[in-house]
C-alpha cells in the first residue's frame, strides 16, 4: 500500500512538474545535481538539542575534496568541529574574503509541517521543504555551488577565499564563532571582508544587513517597607517597583513612537520589553491579598542597536529605572559586544567609504539583482564576532521574492531561488576576492 500510494505520488509530482515547465526541466542536468546536494544538506539532521555534527562534517569535506578546496577541521570544543574550507588567492599575502555559515538549526515539530521537517520534500511548485532550507543550510551550498563554477569557469582568485561551517549558532555560539574569531587560526586568516547569513525577503529586492542589534538583560529588584494591603504609605517595595516600570514604559513609548509615527525601523530603535514580574506572597488559593511584599522583581529584554549610546542608557537604569535611593538593585546581563576591538560601533559602513561594499554592490546589480536599503538585524548572528574583531562584515543570503520562514513551520526555498543564489554568489565572490590591492 505504502508502495503504491508512493508511486502515485511520484507519478503526481512527476505530472504536475512537467505542466509547471512546459513539458521539460527548466534545469541542466548539473542544475538539478546542485539540487541535490542542497537536498542531502538538508536531510543532515541537525538541529538542536542533538545535532549531528559528525555527518555534516563528512557530507562537507566530502564536497570539498570534490571541488578541490582545502580543508581543516577545527575543534574548540569537544564533538563541535568547525569545518575550514579554503581556496588561496595568487597574493596570499592580501587580506582574504570569508564566506561563513553555521551547520545546526533550531529544532522542528514535524506534526505542523506539510512535509518532514528533514526529507527535504521538493514539491511540484520546486519549493523543497527542510528545516535550515532558509537559515543557512542554503548559503552554505551555494558558496560550495558558486566555488565549483569558479573553478570550472578556470578562474583564479588574486585573494584567497575562506569558508566556514561552524557549529552552536543557534545557541549563543560560544563554543563556534566566538571562539573561531578570536583564534590563532583565524587571526592567519587575514580577514578583510565576511559574508553571513542574512534574511529572506518577500520582494524582488535582495536584504542586505550592516549590524546586528545587542541583546542585553535588565533584572531590576525592589525592596520595601512591608505592610497592610488597606494603607497607603512610601516606600514599599512595589509601590518602587511600579516606579520603575512607569519609567521604562515612558522610555519604550518614546522609541516606540519613532517606529510608528517616525521614519525609524524596529531594528534602528532600542526595543525594551517586560518579561516577567515576580512578586506577592502564595498562599493555598493563589496570593495573600491584604499584604504589601518586602520584595519585587521584574525583568526586561533590551535590544541595542549599534548607535545607542551605551553609557546613556546605563545612567538612564541607574538613575531613573532603578535608582538605589528608591531601594532598587539592578543587575545587567550584556550578551555579546556592542563595540569592537578598536572601541567603535559594530557596524559596517555601506557607503563608499568601505570599499568591499562597494564591490559588493557591484556584483549584486552585474548579477541582474536589486538590493534594498541596507538594515540593522533585529536579533543576532555570528556576524558580531566578526565584527568585534574589527572586520566589515554583511549578513546576506540571496533569497529573493520568498516568504520570511527562518525558525518556522514549513521552512522552505524554491529550487529556482536557490539555483540564482549561486550565481549571485559567483558575481560576488569573483568581484570581491578580485578587490585590487591599490583599492583599500
Ligand atoms: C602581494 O601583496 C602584498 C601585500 O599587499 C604586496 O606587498 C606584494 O607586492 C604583492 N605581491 C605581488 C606579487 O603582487
Ligand atoms: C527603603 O526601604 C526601607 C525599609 O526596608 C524603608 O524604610 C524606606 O522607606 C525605603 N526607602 C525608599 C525611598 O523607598
Ligand atoms: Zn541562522
Amino acid at each position: 500500500m505504502l508502495h503504491l500510494s508512493r508511486l502515485v505520488y511520484a507519478l503526481f509530482v512527476l505530472l504536475s512538474f512537467h505542466r509547471h515547465r512546459g513539458g521539460a526541466s527548466a534545469f541542466t542536468p548539473q542544475e538539478e545535481e546542485q539540487i541535490e546536494r542542497f537536498q542531502r544538506y538538508l536531510r543532515i539532521r541537525t538541529a538542536h538539542p542533538d545535532p549531528d555534527y559528525a555527518a555534516a562534517a563528512a557530507f562537507l569535506l566530502a564536497e570539498a575534496r570534490s571541488i578541490g578546496l582545502r580543508a581543516v577541521v577545527l575543534e574548540f570544543a569537544p564533538g563541535k568541529p568547525l569545518i575550514l574550507l579554503s581556496w588561496p588567492g595568487s597574493n596570499t599575502s592580501l587580506p582574504s574574503l570569508l564566506l561563513n555559515s553555521h551547520i545546526d538549526s533550531v529544532p522542528a515539530e514535524p506534526s505542523r509541517w506539510l512535509h518532514p521537517p528533514f526529507a527535504a520534500v521538493r514539491d511540484a511548485a520546486g519549493r523543497i521543504f527542510a528545516r535550515g532550507a532558509q537559515d543557512d543550510k542554503c548559503i552554505a551550498v551555494q558558496y560550495l555551488e558558486a566555488l565549483r563554477n569558479l573553478k570550472d569557469s578556470g578562474f583564479t582568485p588574486l585573494r584567497s577565499i575562506h569558508v566556514s561551517l561552524v557549529p552552536d549558532e543557534e545557541i549563543g555560539g560560544a563554543d563556534g564563532a566566538a571562539k573561531f574569531s578570536a583564534s590563532e587560526q583565524f587571526r592567519e586568516l587575514n580577514v578583510g571582508f565576511v559574508l553571513d547569513e542574512g534574511q529572506a525577503s518577500p520582494t524582488d529586492e535582495f536584504r542586505v544587513f550592516y549590524a546586528d542589534r545587542s541583546p542585553w538583560s535588565l533584572i531590576v529588584r525592589a525592596v520595601g517597607a512591608p505592610g497592610h494591603g488597606s494603607r497607603m504609605y512610601d516606600g514599599g517595595a512595589m509601590e518602587n517597583l511600579m516606579d520603575c516600570v512607569e519609567a521604562v514604559a515612558k522610555f519604550r513609548e518614546s522609541q516606540f513612537d519613532q517606529v510608528k509615527y517616525g521614519s525609524k525601523a524596529n531594528s534602528e530603535v532600542i526595543s525594551v520589553n517586560p518579561v516577567y514580574m515576580k512578586a506577592g506572597t502564595p498562599s493555598p488559593t493563589g496570593f495573600v491579598m491584604n499584604m504589601q511584599p518586602s520584595e519585587a522583581e521584574v525583568g526586561f529584554d533590551l535590544r541595542l542597536p549599534p548607535t545607542a549610546d551605551i553609557d546613556l542608557l546605563k545612567k538612564r537604569i541607574s538613575e531613573e529605572w532603578a535608582p538605589t535611593i528608591k531601594n532598587m538593585t539592578h543587575q545587567l546581563i550584556q550578551k555579546g559586544p556592542t563595540r569592537d576591538n578598536k572601541g567603535r560601533p559594530l557596524a559596517t559602513p555601506t557607503d563608499d567609504s568601505n570599499p568591499w561594499w562597494s564591490a559588493f554592490k557591484q556584483a549584486i546589480l552585474a548579477s541582474g539583482g536589486k538590493l534594498a536599503k541596507p538594515e540593522i538585524l533585529s536579533s543576532t548572528t555570528d556576524a558580531r564576532f566578526m565584527r568585534q574583531m574589527g572586520i566589515p562584515t554583511l549578513g546576506f543570503s540571496p533569497m529573493a521574492n520568498t516568504p520570511i520562514l527562518l525558525h518556522d513551520h514549513n521552512e522552505f526555498l524554491k529550487d529556482s531561488v536557490f539555483l540564482r543564489g549561486i550565481k549571485v554568489y559567483e558575481h560576488v565572490i569573483g568581484d570581491l576576492c578580485s578587490l585590487p590591492e591599490t583599492s583599500l
